[in-house]
């Protein structure tokens, strides 16, 4: 069983206070990490003590906030282990698949299947037929798929064959294998802050120790991105065996790497004997249409299918040189033996077409971002709304640091949000709430005045002051 110190909970933790009675404010805060996955259900809880000292709080303050827990059916006490958080029967953590229909869902930054898919899927199916005689496993991927993949790269401008494409189960499964095979437990690992909580949760799961380059996001085009200096630095402290960016619309920020600042990032990489794995899930959704070039041949590349066509596909792939291919197909084999066939020639007919399939795409999210943006200027006109010019989120500031009070006051009104310290190494973030634009114009509608009734319930609450400590 997974057990929580009192100062990992603490960092998770974050400025929980609030107005309102601080055993609440505590439950609330630890029920949230528990709904939206930073403590896993079935996690243990420090001590009532050790949590009280940690937070400089009274251990009455921690035992109320607890016993608070254990009425709602959050915390469990198990004979010889302690205090066990789990979630009830029905409620499901942010990340699960089941949801209420009377919910509207932005925590998830994906859109629903391109019409196109469909079309892809009934042709795929007389495909299948000339793979039916064959056994089905393809430990690199299904060669059409693998040209299709190698094409695109070479019509970007960085030629690709087919043998240097492994065709994964998503970028996300893609992004856990380079970790796995590059890293040794201890290995520094260079990540954005924020950045996207799985990839970073692939490098710790790999032993990986992150080191945080800031992003921000742009205040208005041409602003916000990679901090140079921390870049500079991180490299050159740390030489880590591995970095990993999001260059192309940022998770969660949407800021794009400028062509300049690619080339010295490679520079820095190549220098420092870095690994360098730049994640393109999101590359393709630029609303001009102007995709960012690909990095040179020795990086590795990450690329899906998920956010140009559907996630539902599960399809993604790695771009690297071919010893580099074949030594991850390599570490597939403890955990799964390969992709589906079936969907892997969906995606080999979508890709021929996909810049036509994209122009539809990029319709979509521009006007799907125009009317969130449009509505929280009109009812939350306090937040700072970044200026994105693709991609599928917005990394919104707040006026107080109260992100997850307000994911937990929109569950009230039937709103799932992901508070910003999802995206934060130890509960930073306090200050962003990553709005996806996946919804449309009449949901946007139906949901910003949520969102502002929610944000009127905490928004106005800065937290109070921490008592000052001095150590002796
Ligand atoms: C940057 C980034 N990488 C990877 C993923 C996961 O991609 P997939 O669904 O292909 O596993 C996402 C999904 O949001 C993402 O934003």
């Amino acid at each position: 069983m997974a057990s929580l110190s009192a100062s990992s909970l603490r960092h998770l933790l974050g400025d929980w206070h609030d107005d309102g009675p601080a055993l609440r404010a505590l439950a609330d805060r630890i029920r949230l990490l528990l709904l939206d996955g930073r403590i896993p259900s079935g996690t243990r809880l420090p001590a009532e003590r050790e949590l009280a000292a940690a937070l400089s709080v009274s251990r009455t303050t921690v035992a109320a906030a607890y016993a608070r827990l254990r009425d709602q059916e959050h915390l469990h006490s198990v004979r010889g282990s302690g205090s066990v958080l789990r979630l009830p029967a029905g409620e499901q953590p942010a990340e699960a698949p089941h949801r209420s229909p009377a919910t509207v869902d932005l925590t998830r930054a994906a859109l629903p299947a391109a019409p196109e898919v469909q079309a892809a899927v009934e042709a795929a199916v007389a495909d299948l037929r000339a793979h039916l005689p064959g056994d089905g496993y393809e430990l690199l991927g299904v060669a059409d798929l693998r040209r299709a993949v190698a094409d695109r790269y070479t019509a970007r401008g960085l030629p690709t064959t087919a043998e240097e494409v492994l065709v994964t189960l998503g970028a996300q499964h893609a992004v856990g294998l380079v970790c796995r095979a590059v890293l040794t437990p201890g290995d520094r690992v260079l990540v954005e802050s924020p950045g996207y909580p799985h990839a970073l949760d692939a490098a710790r799961a790999a032993g990986g120790r992150p080191v945080a380059v800031p992003v921000t996001a742009a205040a208005g085009p041409g602003s916000g991105g990679w901090d140079e200096e921390a870049l500079q630095e991180a490299f050159s402290r740390t030489r880590p065996a591995l970095a990993y960016l999001m260059p192309g619309f940022h998770n969660p920020t949407g800021s794009v790497m400028p062509a300049d600042q690619r080339r010295r990032v490679v520079d820095l990489a190549r220098r420092h004997g870095t690994r360098l794995v730049v994640d393109e899930t999101t590359n393709d959704l630029a609303f001009d249409g102007e995709v960012p070039a690909p990095f040179p041949a020795d990086v590795v590349h990450v690329g899906s299918a998920a956010k140009s066509l559907w996630g539902g596909l599960r399809i993604g792939w790695v771009r690297a040189d071919a010893a580099t291919v074949r030594h991850l197909a390599a570490h597939r084999a403890p955990w799964e033996l390969g992709t589906p066939v079936f969907e892997q020639l969906v995606v080999a007919r979508c890709l021929p077409r996909l810049d036509e399939i994209l122009v539809g795409r990029r319709r979509e999210l521009r006007s799907r971002r125009d009317a969130l943006v449009t509505g929280l200027a009109a009812q939350l006109p306090e937040w700072e709304v970044p200026h994105v010019d693709g991609g599928l989120a917005l990394w919104v500031r707040l006026p107080t640091p109260a992100s997850s009070a307000l994911a937990v006051a929109a569950r009230r009104h039937g709103v799932l949000l992901t508070a910003g310290p999802r995206f934060g190494l130890d509960g930073a973030f306090e200050r962003h709430l990553r709005l996806p634009f996946n919804a449309d114009a009449a949901t946007v509608r139906d949901t910003v005045p949520l969102l502002a009734r929610a944000w009127r319930e905490v928004g106005t609450s800065v937290p109070a002051p921490r008592p000052f400590e001095v150590v002796v």
